[in-house]
C-alpha cells in the first residue's frame, strides 16, 4: 500500500495545525496509508517506507526549527539515494517571512533527488513582537483548507501513480 508521511515540528501550534489538515486531506483519499509524526519520533525507517513526504515546520531565526534539521540530520546519510524520485510537499509556518525555511528544505529534498509537487505552502501568522511570537497559533480555516487539499494532491497522485 502507498503511504505518506507528514513529519511536523511545532513551538506555538502553528504548523501543527498546518499538518494535521494535510494528513485530514491525505486521509480523505482513502487507499493511501497516512502516518504523522512529530520530528523527534521520525527517523530513517519511517523515510525508506514511506512513498510520499509532507515535511511541515515553523521558520525560527531564518531557519528550519532545530528540531526539524535534527530530523534531516539523523535519517539523511541512511536515506541518501534509496528514495529518489519520490514526491514531497512543504509547509511553513512563519512569522512574517519563511522564504529560508522554505529554501533550506528545499536543498535537502535535492539532495534526497525528491520532486516537489508544488511551491511551499507558507503561512505567515503575522507573530514579531516577543509576545505574539510566543502565543498559542491559530491558523485560519482558509490556509488549513489549503494544506488539506494539498495533502489530497499528493495522497491522489500516488494512489493514482501520477507521481
Ligand atoms: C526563536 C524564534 C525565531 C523566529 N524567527 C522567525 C523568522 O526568522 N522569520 C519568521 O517569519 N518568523 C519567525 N518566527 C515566528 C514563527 O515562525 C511563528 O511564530 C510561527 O507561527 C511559529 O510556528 P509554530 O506555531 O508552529 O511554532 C520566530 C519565532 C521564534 C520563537
Amino acid at each position: 500500500m502507498k503511504s505518506v508521511l507528514i513529519v511536523y515540528h511545532s513551538m506555538t501550534g502553528g504548523t501543527q495545525q498546518m499538518a494535521q489538515a494535510a494528513a485530514r486531506g491525505a486521509y480523505s483519499q482513502g487507499d493511501v496509508r497516512v502516518s504523522l509524526l512529530h520530528a523527534a519520533a521520525a527517523g530513517t525507517a519511517d523515510v525508506l517506507e514511506a512513498s510520499a513526504y509532507v515535511f511541515a515546520t515553523p521558520e525560527n531565526l531564518a531557519a528550519m526549527s532545530g528540531l526539524m534539521k535534527d530530523f534531516f540530520d539523523r535519517t539523511y546519510y541512511g536515506a541518501l539515494d534509496r528514495i529518489n524520485g519520490r514526491p514531497y510537499a512543504l509547509l511553513i509556518c512563519a512569522g512574517s517571512d519563511g522564504t529560508n525555511a522554505a529554501q533550506q528544505i528545499a536543498r535537502i529534498a535535492t539532495g534526497w533527488r525528491l520532486k516537489a509537487i508544488a511551491d511551499p505552502l507558507i503561512v505567515c501568522t503575522q507573530a514579531q513582537a516577543p509576545e505574539r511570537i510566543l502565543r498559542a497559533k491559530r491558523i485560519p480555516e482558509s490556509n488549513l483548507l489549503e494544506c488539506e487539499e494539498l495533502g489530497a494532491t499528493l495522497a491522489a497522485g500516488i494512489g493514482l501513480g501520477i507521481y
